[in-house]
């Protein structure tokens, strides 16, 4: 056993209501409760990336470059993480290196301490841009295993994945655990040889989706896990993180004590629970899900696949798509479901069913995923698939991204009457209709949100409305 202490990630502002409020909760109701956040002792806090990015500006209005100043400013102390997507930043496909360079630069230039960046293909060469800027700006890498099972998924390929990370430049490795599959014992075992074999610091993502997750913290700690990603209690479980509180005192006079107060995260529960109910008609049901082991389907994409289906008059299809998804990702090399390859696979399983013949219809994601445009698949796809799909169109062997121009001055020029600043023309780079939607209204308005006044609002216990 060793002596040291762990480390807790909270995720609440990123993770936690991207998990259980779709992603839905507003600045202005993280900023008051930021403050005592700050003080309560996080290894770091995830605030920013992820699906976030695209929702403040799709579903919120908001800004969310401003969001993380806004949050920069009131946590004084803590470390602040973005979760990225490797070369698709915080989108759902791969954007040139002029883009992945000047948005990282950025990011880190607002306010982000550590960034944990992800392959959904395990394809380190979609890493390697976005891991060499961010080390030059002096942010803490933290590059990421995504965790998934299958056939050609083991715990050496894992620990190798890891080791050449390290080589990369990797200050730390995050396991992520997207659909809550690791399992105690494996997370033990992974864990274990990470640490003898590559060591560096291990940071362990998961969620409570199948009901593993707070046992495989258990065992993570006692494996020498360095940091566990946990969400205050009403963000917590379900699709989401083990309960921070839990863990806490699950850990408490144990040589993995998390030094965390309970009394200081009650009241942090308590302002998350109230505000939660604003949100009631984005929640999750925060119950376990076993078809996830089953199926190794994460809760959103099933939330997903009931919307689909339903605008289609196909709600009776639904189980055949869930048999349906595990035979699509065999086809594909087994990729881990995990943001977008969880929406490429998802979005032809449902074509496969709907059209009652497989790949009679295949989505134009697909047709790239199967000509490496997306990395290099987990394992080879068999000639016959591959025939289906692409035809004899050929397939890369090149870093994708190193096939695309660069994007940047495009984007300056299309958004150039909207955008101030290149923060803006990022936006713009990463979802131009979003983004032009975002900045004319805006613009229109000339209401950009103020948040000077809105802190002095709240402060005040006043409100504040952009208009
Ligand atoms: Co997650």
């Amino acid at each position: 056993m060793g002596s040291s202490k762990i480390g807790i990630t909270d995720t609440t502002l990123r993770d936690g209501h991207q998990s259980i409020l779709a992603t839905r909760l507003r600045t202005e109701d993280m900023l008051p409760i930021a403050e005592l956040m700050d003080e309560a002792g996080f290894h770091s806090l995830e605030v920013w990336g992820g699906a976030t990015f695209d929702a403040c500006m799709r579903f919120l209005g908001e800004d969310p470059w401003e969001r993380l100043r806004a949050l920069r400013k009131r946590f004084k102390k803590s470390k602040l993480q973005m979760l990225l997507r490797g070369q698709n930043l915080v989108g759902y496909k791969h954007y040139p290196d002029d883009v992945v360079e000047e948005f990282v630069k950025r990011s880190v230039g607002n306010g982000i301490d550590i960034i944990r960046i992800f392959d959904a293909l395990n394809d380190v060469r979609n890493l390697e841009r976005s891991m060499q800027v961010a080390k030059a700006e002096g942010a803490h890498v933290q590059a990421t295993v995504v965790y998934t099972i299958s056939p050609v998924h083991d715990i050496p390929r894992y620990v190798k994945k890891a080791a050449l990370l390290k080589q990369m430049g990797a200050d730390s490795i995050c396991i992520k655990d997207m659909a809550g599959l690791l399992a105690p014992y494996d997370a033990y075992t992974l864990i274990k040889r990470l640490k003898e074999e590559v060591d560096l610091p291990v940071h362990v993502h998961s969620h409570c989706t199948s009901g593993l997750a707070p046992m495989t913290y258990l065992k993570a700690a006692e494996a020498g896990a360095d940091v566990l990603d946990c969400a205050i209690s009403p963000l917590a479980g379900g699709t989401g993180q083990p309960p921070v509180e839990s863990i806490v005192v699950a850990l408490k006079d144990t040589p993995y004590d998390t030094g965390l107060g309970v009394s200081v995260l009650s009241e942090i529960a308590e302002y998350f629970k109230n505000i939660k109910t604003k949100y009631s008609q984005f929640e999750v049901a925060q119950s376990v899900d076993v078809a996830v082991l089953r199926y190794q389907i994460p809760g959103g994409m099933l939330s997903n696949f009931i919307a689909q289906l339903s605008q289609q008059n196909a709600l009776d299809k639904l189980p055949a798509v869930l048999e349906e998804v595990p035979r699509v990702r065999k086809d594909l090399g087994y990729p881990p479901l995990v943001t977008p390859s969880s929406q490429i696979v998802g979005a032809q399983a449902v074509l496969n069913v709907i059209a009652g013949e497989r790949y009679k219809m295949v989505s134009n994601e697909v047709r790239a995923y199967v000509r490496g445009l997306y990395g290099k698949p987990p394992h080879p796809i068999e000639e016959e698939i591959k025939r289906k799909i692409i035809g004899d169109q050929e397939v890369i062997t090149v870093r994708p991204a190193d096939l695309l121009a660069p994007g940047l001055e495009a984007a300056k020029k299309a958004s150039s009457p909207y955008a101030d600043s290149m923060e803006d023309v990022l936006s713009y780079a990463l979802f131009p209709s979003v983004a032009l939607t975002f900045l004319k209204e805006k613009m229109a308005r000339n209401t950009r949100v103020d948040y000077n006044l809105l802190e002095e609002a709240v402060e005040n216990g006043g409100t504040y409305s952009p208009v």
